[in-house]
């Protein structure tokens, strides 16, 4: 098979190379496309444009394939953990038993927040969006640990280590906090039990009465961050590449990363998900009206949690949420409305048309949300769960950026459509 693509502009044959992926993906290599010929690729929304080689996640949408360094998730979600799924994401191989202790001790170590940085939370109206205050906080860690973030790839790689377990101790703490601050609730110190364990308790326990997780809940909040822990090139995980291309430190990439996640069509749709469920409630309709609504176009009317932009077949993380989703409610005893207007919409959607021909099938944000309501997690911190399980997605993200040595500032080109050239003129004069 050649290793070479040829292509015709004006008459003129150009020939470029051709790349393979280890899961037999194909690229057109267009590095030198401009120089040679002075063209370049338009492609709104990079939606054909490998930005990057990876060896962290495989994804095939058509196939609704998500590997983590060659491991299926599907395996991941029913052998592995969170924590133990991050190490593998972040250093490429499963951690033995001395790795995996020393690799949880170190979270433990660093999943408090210091009294300097909690000052800065009081700076916040106390209903100012989760996300906006995740985003804010992670980025004063670069102020906080300035040793660690000194936006020198080869000083911060040797401290990589210590600023990794930070940034995924951390993070879970700081949504652990937003939430205690947004109900005037004091904040509760982590403890020495494991990372989702902790996290309950901090955001659950009373003075006098600390929260134990019933194992369920404790479970099934670890299966959804694992599941949400990477997903290739998505819009948050390239933000975070894009920061990182600058040479920017680890914290301030991730802060980056997620503000980029903060948006309903990205990390924000699990809690769209749940006020449409809600309204749909509400306005006591079984999905039939909201159905009709989202087929009429318009990003506004969309069906939440239907679609990807890379899965046309079925999202494998969306089978293993939907599937957990009704274990946990009948583990709680929990009979929620929504879950049965959730199941309607979805058998509803995958019978009509308008879904099928567009391949628009349930995503992971589509069951998530109800998971999470039955863990006491309100709606406006579901994407503040998001963003602790995709952490370590980032995080080894900008190491690949920052230890490639052949790496380069993303500096992507456009398509100019404004004016052409005019001269200035005098404010006096202007129509
Ligand atoms: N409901 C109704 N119509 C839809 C939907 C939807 N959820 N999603 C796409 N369409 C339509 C869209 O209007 C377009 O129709 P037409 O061809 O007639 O113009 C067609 O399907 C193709 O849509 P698209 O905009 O090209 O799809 P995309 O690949 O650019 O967008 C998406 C992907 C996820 C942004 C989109 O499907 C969407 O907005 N879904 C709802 C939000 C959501 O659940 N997001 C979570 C994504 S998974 C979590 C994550 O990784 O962030």
């Amino acid at each position: 098979m050649s290793n070479e693509a040829i292509l015709k502009i004006d008459g003129k044959e150009y020939t470029l190379p051709t790349m393979v992926g280890s899961e037999g993906e194909k690229a057109v290599d267009v590095r030198k496309l401009r120089t040679e010929t002075g063209h370049i690729c338009f492609d709104q929304g990079y939606g054909n444009t490998g930005s990057c080689e990876s060896a962290i996640t495989y994804l095939d949408g058509d196939n609704g394939i998500l590997r983590h360094r060659g491991y299926p998730i599907e395996q991941l979600a029913a052998h592995s953990e969170f924590l133990e799924t991050a190490y593998l994401i972040i250093y490429g191989e499963l951690p033995n038993a001395k790795q995996r202790k020393t690799f949880s001790q170190l979270l433990r170590k660093n999943a408090s927040i210091e009294t300097q940085m909690q000052k800065i939370f009081e700076g916040f109206p106390k209903d100012a969006p989760p996300m906006a205050m995740l985003s804010s906080i992670v980025s004063s860690l670069a102020v906080h640990y300035s040793n660690l973030a000194t936006n020198n790839f080869e000083k911060d790689l040797q401290n990589f280590d210590l600023a990794a377990a930070m940034a995924i101790s951390k993070i879970r703490t700081i949504g652990a906090m937003i939430y205690r601050y947004q109900h005037g609730l004091p904040y509760v110190h982590p403890k020495d039990v494991p990372f989702c364990d902790n996290f309950l308790h901090m955001m659950f326990s009373e003075p006098y009465q600390e929260y134990v997780a019933v194992p369920e809940v404790s479970r099934a909040l670890n299966l959804l961050l694992l599941l949400h822990a990477d997903h290739e090139q998505n819009c948050s995980t390239s933000t975070v590449r894009m920061v990182g291309s600058s040479a920017a430190n680890l914290f301030t990439s991730l802060s980056a990363g997620i503000a980029a996640l903060s948006g309903p069509l990205h990390g924000g749709a699990n809690a769209a998900v749940m006020h449409m469920l809600q309204s749909i409630h509400d306005e006591g309709d079984d999905g039939t009206r909201f159905i009709a609504a989202a087929k009429s176009g318009g990003k506004g009317n969309r069906l939440m949690g239907f679609g990807h932009a890379v899965y046309r077949n079925f999202d494998p993380r969306a089978k293993i949420i939907g599937d957990a989703c009704e274990k946990v409610l009948a583990k709680l005893g929990i009979d929620d409305p929504l879950l049965a207007i959730a199941k309607n919409l979805e058998q509803a959607a995958l019978k009509d048309d308008y879904f099928l021909s567009r391949k628009l099938y349930p995503n992971v944000d589509f069951y998530s949300g109800i998971i999470m309501r039955a863990l006491g997690i309100p709606v406006n911190m579901f994407t503040v769960i998001f963003a602790i399980g995709r952490t370590p997605g980032w995080i080894a993200n900008w190491r690949e950026v920052a230890a490639n040595p052949k790496g380069r500032i993303y500096r992507p080109r456009q398509i100019y459509v404004g004016p052409v050239k005019r001269d200035y003129v005098a404010i006096d004069q202007r129509a």
